[in-house]
C-alpha cells in the first residue's frame, strides 16, 4: 500500500521546490528498502563535485574536481583559503571573484556565481571524499547537522539558493544528478522511512 502510494508520487509529473501541491509521504509510511534506495540517490547528489567541492570539512580549502577540472581532484587554484569565516574574510573574500548574480555564468572557467554570498559549507558537513555511511550518519545527527530533522533539512534544501546553483551551474560544468525537486522528494522518502543508513 505504502509502496503503491510512493510509486504514484514518484511518477507525478510536476516537481518544484515550492510547489505546495506535491504530496510528500507522511513519517512512517515508507518501508526501509525504499528509504535506502532514496538514500543512495541522495548520496549520488551529495558526493557529486557540484556539491562536494564546497563541503570540504575541517579543511578551509575548496576543491576543484569533476569533468571540467581534469582527471585528478585538486585544491582550488590561486591558494584560496576560506578561513574560519568560510567566506575568505581573513584572506581574499570569495565574492571578489564569485560575484552576486542570479544569472548563471556564461564564460567557461570563469568563477561560478549565485544570487547569494558564495562561501564554503560548515566544517561539520564534510562530504568531499567521504563514504555513503559517513555522510548518512552526519546528515541524521542533530548535533552535526545544525539541529535539523529531515523536514527541516528538506525545507533548507528547498530554500537555500547557494545549493540550487548545483543544478544550473553555468556553462561547461556538469550539473548535480536528478533535479532539485527529485532531491527534496528523496529527502522526504528517506526521512519518512526513518532515515536508514547502509551501515544499520
Ligand atoms: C581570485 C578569484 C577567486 C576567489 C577569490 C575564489 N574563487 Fe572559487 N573559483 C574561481 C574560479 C575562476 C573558478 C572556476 C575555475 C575553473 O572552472 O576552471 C572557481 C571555482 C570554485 C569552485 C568549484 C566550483 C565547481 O565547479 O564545482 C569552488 C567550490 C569555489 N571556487 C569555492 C570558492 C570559495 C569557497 C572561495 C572563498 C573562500 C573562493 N572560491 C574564492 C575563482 C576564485
Ligand atoms: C558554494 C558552496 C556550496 C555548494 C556548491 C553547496 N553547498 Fe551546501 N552548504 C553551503 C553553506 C555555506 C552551507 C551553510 C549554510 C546554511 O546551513 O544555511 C551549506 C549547508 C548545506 C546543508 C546543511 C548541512 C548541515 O548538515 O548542516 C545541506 C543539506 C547542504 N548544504 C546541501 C548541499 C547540496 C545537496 C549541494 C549540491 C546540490 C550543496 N549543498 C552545494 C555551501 C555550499
Amino acid at each position: 500500500m505504502a509502496c503503491a502510494l510512493v510509486a504514484g508520487l514518484l511518477l507525478a509529473p510536476a516537481f518544484a521546490a515550492d510547489d505546495e501541491t506535491v504530496a510528500y509521504p507522511a513519517a512512517g509510511t515508507v518501508d526501509g528498502a525504499t528509504g535506502l534506495e532514496a538514500w543512495s540517490r541522495i548520496y549520488e547528489v551529495a558526493s557529486h563535485p557540484r556539491c562536494a567541492n564546497c563541503h570540504t570539512g575541517e579543511s578551509d580549502v575548496p576543491m576543484w574536481s569533476g569533468p571540467s577540472y581534469g582527471d585528478e581532484p585538486r585544491q582550488h587554484g590561486m591558494r584560496i583559503r576560506a578561513g574560519e569565516s568560510r567566506i575568505g574574510a581573513e584572506h581574499l573574500t570569495c565574492s571578489t571573484c564569485h560575484s552576486y548574480s542570479e544569472i548563471p555564468q556564461t564564460v567557461p572557467h570563469a568563477a561560478p556565481r549565485v544570487g547569494a554570498s558564495w562561501q564554503l559549507a560548515p566544517a561539520e558537513a564534510h562530504w568531499f571524499g567521504k563514504s555513503s555511511e559517513f555522510i548518512c550518519a552526519q546528515l541524521r545527527d542533530l548535533e552535526r547537522n545544525d539541529g535539523r530533522d529531515y523536514l527541516a533539512l528538506a525545507d533548507h534544501i528547498g530554500h537555500d539558493v547557494i545549493l540550487h546553483w548545483a543544478w544550473s551551474p553555468g556553462v561547461g560544468r556538469e550539473p548535480a544528478p536528478y533535479s532539485l525537486a527529485e532531491h527534496i522528494m528523496d529527502i522526504h522518502l528517506w526521512g519518512a522511512a526513518g532515515q536508514p543508513c547502509p551501515q544499520d
